[in-house]
């Protein structure tokens, strides 16, 4: 089957790059969002991104305006009717996910894909919501999803090998790289990176070293492009602790609850980067 025309739900900091890289790699684009003002701030994220791009000389004036030219937004699900692939990536809450899924069952062609971005809800039940199982998989992006090059691609036990292979295909299409893996809480990045993020957070609440120190060691020592804070800070701390969880939730596994220091921080609404405030402070 080929994919020409692709929706993506949700235009937050992942949706939009995923839109952007979408949109860049040819494919007509629709993107939707729950009300009128955050789809003008998610489009608008995306048009500035692709206009400074322009303007440093790193993409050229026509390849900006056919992005753009193929890109739409509007707020309500049925403008997907037309889509060959539809990608949520909406907030993690598995309730919305499924209803989501659900009402795009009901929308998109007989033929479409429909595919989650999500890190860690259980997506055999987003295919079980819907009258399409086969049809529905996992596709996981990596924050900034258009610097990072990896896509999760994760089957259910329902899920078609056609199915499986298209979105593949598609993945490649994107210029990013795809590894397989099964719907297992977390899948294979998650699964790893987490428990040295919260160990992270761990070893600083017990005083082992500074923020800055322990950044800079893994960074220098182990050739990580960045530290574990300032990646917290770029992921989201609210994210983070809420993977945590479903991940303690389904394994049962000390290393996987998060610390309380990292529970205080975004009970305090400090949550990175997006607040102007995390392990760090941004801004002026
Ligand atoms: N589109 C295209 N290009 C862009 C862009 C965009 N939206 N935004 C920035 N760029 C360009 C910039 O113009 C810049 O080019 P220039 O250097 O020539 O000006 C170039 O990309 C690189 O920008 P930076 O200087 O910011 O890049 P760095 O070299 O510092 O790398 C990084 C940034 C790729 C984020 C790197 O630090 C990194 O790999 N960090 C780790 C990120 C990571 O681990 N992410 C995964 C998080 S986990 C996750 O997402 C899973 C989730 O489920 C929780």
């Amino acid at each position: 089957m080929a994919i020409t025309r692709v929706g993506v739900v949700g235009c937050g900091l992942m949706g939009s790059g995923i839109v952007q890289v979408t949109a860049q790699a040819g494919f007509e684009t629709v993107v939707i969002e729950a009300n009128d003002e955050l789809l003008k701030r998610g489009v608008g994220r995306i048009r500035q991104t692709l206009e400074g791009l322009t303007e440093k000389g790193k993409l050229d004036a026509k390849a900006k305006d056919a992005a753009l030219a193929r890109l739409s937004g509007a707020v309500g699900l049925e403008h997907l009717k037309a889509c060959d692939l539809v990608v949520e990536a909406m907030t993690e809450n598995q309730a919305l996910k499924n209803e989501t899924f659900a009402k795009l069952d009901t929308i998109c062609p007989p033929h479409a894909i429909l595919a989650t971005n999500t890190s860690s809800c259980n997506v055999t039940a987003i295919a079980a919501a819907t009258k399409r199982p086969a049809q529905v998989l996992g596709l996981h992006f990596f924050n900034p999803v258009p610097l990072m090059k990896l896509v999760e691609v994760a089957r259910t036990i329902l899920t078609d090998d056609a199915v499986v292979k298209t979105s593949t295909e598609w993945v490649r299409a994107l210029g990013k790289v795809p590894v397989q893996t099964k719907d297992a809480t977390a899948f294979i990045v998650n699964r790893l990176l987490v428990p040295y993020l919260l160990d992270a957070v761990r070893v600083y609440e017990g005083g082992l070293a500074s923020l800055e120190d322990i950044d800079q060691a893994m960074k220098l020592g182990c050739g990580y492009p960045m530290g574990p804070f300032t990646l917290l800070d770029l992921v989201g701390l609210d994210t983070a602790m809420y993977v945590a969880e479903v991940m303690f939730e389904e394994f049962r596994e000390p290393r996987y609850a998060p610390p309380a220091l990292l529970k205080r921080m975004v009970l305090a609404g400090h949550l990175g980067r997006k607040t102007g405030r995390g392990f760090y402070t941004y801004g002026s």
